[in-house]
């Protein structure tokens, strides 16, 4: 196995300051900029740490098409949460049997769309009901069970999916449900379990290798040979600068003691691990306020930009990209979006330069989770997303444009 000789994270620090601002200059702000050449990197590293294991990017972290390309390219499938996640799986070029849905109380409108699209697709069902309605439409196509851990792990107990009764069916339950899947007829080739979202520490690997043993134990007494075992994903990121990296080849390790003995192939979904410091969140100082706390940098991207600091309270470096930054006096700064929400602060009581309106500030790993969570709440228009490859960038996803606020609305101007 040759070492991949590329960093292991990549800090906002890292990013160079004069070419996000000539970006932001070029394409204006809120502006997400997503790096696919370190996209191709992180799948890279991850090749390398599970060189038998066959990888499907996690959809849901960012579906844009610039990125589902390159993750194809590099070889990956793709794991979609929805039928809007297949659709845009295919339109980047997975191959349907390429495809794992997850489906999690999937809408009737979803698996009709699935199944009439991509009919070579995985089912990864994660209830017994929805193997009954995949059964009443007459698939019998490819079908994994999804377990009910009861273990999680990840940055929150928000994203602790594996100890969330909503995903999954109970393991005790499990071995019957693929006993009847294959009676019935379907093609049942693979089990499936997801301990959380954003396993950073030893603790969250001992929790990850716990959900994967007892995905194991299932796996050993399955009444039918399963082609795959699927361990999800997780893989966290750093978003602290003094947070160290996730231990991948502990991870790694972890997953194949877990396993021993059991004869499939390993799957694993990461999204975050792929995208997020791949992309940063360029956003344009407009206010700045003096209050008895922190100064108050009031931007122009907020809440409905980036969630997940008032979602989760998670946490984002964000980094002044002002010429002179490193010659102005650092101040207490908390950075407030443009939404009426006193949760839509981006950053709080951080260490900065002083403001100044005008300035750039970069927001780090922002390519995950970023633009897929953004809305139109406050009537604001969802930010245009920039990518790089090769030394080049080009514009990926347009800035929406206020007249894309009614484009489904009826009655109004947009429907004369
Ligand atoms: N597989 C399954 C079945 C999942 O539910 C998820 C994430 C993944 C894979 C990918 O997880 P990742 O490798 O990206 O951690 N919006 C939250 C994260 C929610 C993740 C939900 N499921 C956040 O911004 O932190």
């Amino acid at each position: 196995m040759t070492a991949v000789e590329v960093p292991a994270v990549r800090r906002l620090a890292d990013w160079s300051a004069p070419s996000l601002r000539e970006l932001a200059d070029e394409y204006g702000t809120p502006l997400y900029v997503q790096d696919l050449d370190r996209v191709r990197e992180n799948y890279d590293r991850l090749a390398d740490a599970f060189p038998d294991a066959r990888v499907h990017y996690a959809v849901k972290a960012n579906a844009g098409q610039r990125v589902l390309e390159t993750l194809r390219e590099a070889g990956a499938g793709a794991e979609c949460a929805s039928a809007g996640e297949v659709s845009r799986a295919l339109e980047a070029g997975f191959e349907p049997s390429a495809i794992h849905y997850t489906a999690v109380n999937p809408p009737a409108r979803d698996l009709e769309y699935v199944l009439d699209a991509a009919p070579a697709a995985t089912v990864v069902a994660g209830a017994t009901d929805t193997v009954d309605r995949l059964a009443d439409r007459g698939f019998d196509g490819r079908l994994a069970v999804r377990v009910h851990p009861r273990v999680g792990a990840g940055h929150s107990e928000d994203v602790a999916t594996g100890a969330d009764a909503k995903f999954g069916i109970p393991r005790d339950r499990a071995a019957a449900a693929l006993r009847d899947a294959a009676a019935r007829g379907f093609d049942v080739v693979g089990i499936h379990a997801h301990a959380g979202s954003g396993m950073l520490t030893a603790a969250d690997v001992a929790a990850h290798r716990e959900v994967v043993e007892r995905l194991a134990a299932v796996a050993r007494e399955a009444p039918v040979d399963l082609e795959f075992v699927d361990v999800g994903g997780g893989f966290g990121v750093p978003y602290r600068p003094a947070e160290a990296p996730l231990d991948l080849g502990a991870l790694a390790d972890a997953t194949r003691d877990a396993l021993a003995g059991v004869d499939a192939d390993l799957v694993v979904e990461p999204g975050r691990f792929l995208v997020a410091d791949a992309g940063v969140l360029l956003t344009a100082v407009n206010t700045v306020k003096r209050t008895a706390g922190p100064t108050l940098a009031g931007v122009d991207a907020g809440m409905t930009t980036l969630l997940r600091p008032a979602l989760y309270d998670a946490h984002h470096e964000v980094r002044s990209l002002a010429r002179d930054a490193g010659d102005r006096p650092q101040r207490d700064v908390t950075v407030v979006g443009p939404i009426c929400e006193s949760t839509d602060v981006l950053a709080a009581d951080r260490r900065l330069p002083r403001p100044e309106r005008g300035d750039v500030l970069a927001v780090g790993n922002a390519g995950a989770y970023g633009i897929e969570m953004a809305s139109q709440y406050n009537s604001r228009p969802r930010p245009a997303v920039v990518a790089l490859a090769d030394g080049g960038d080009e514009l990926a996803r347009e800035r929406e444009s206020l007249a894309d606020l009614a484009a489904h609305e009826h009655g109004g101007p947009a429907d004369q």
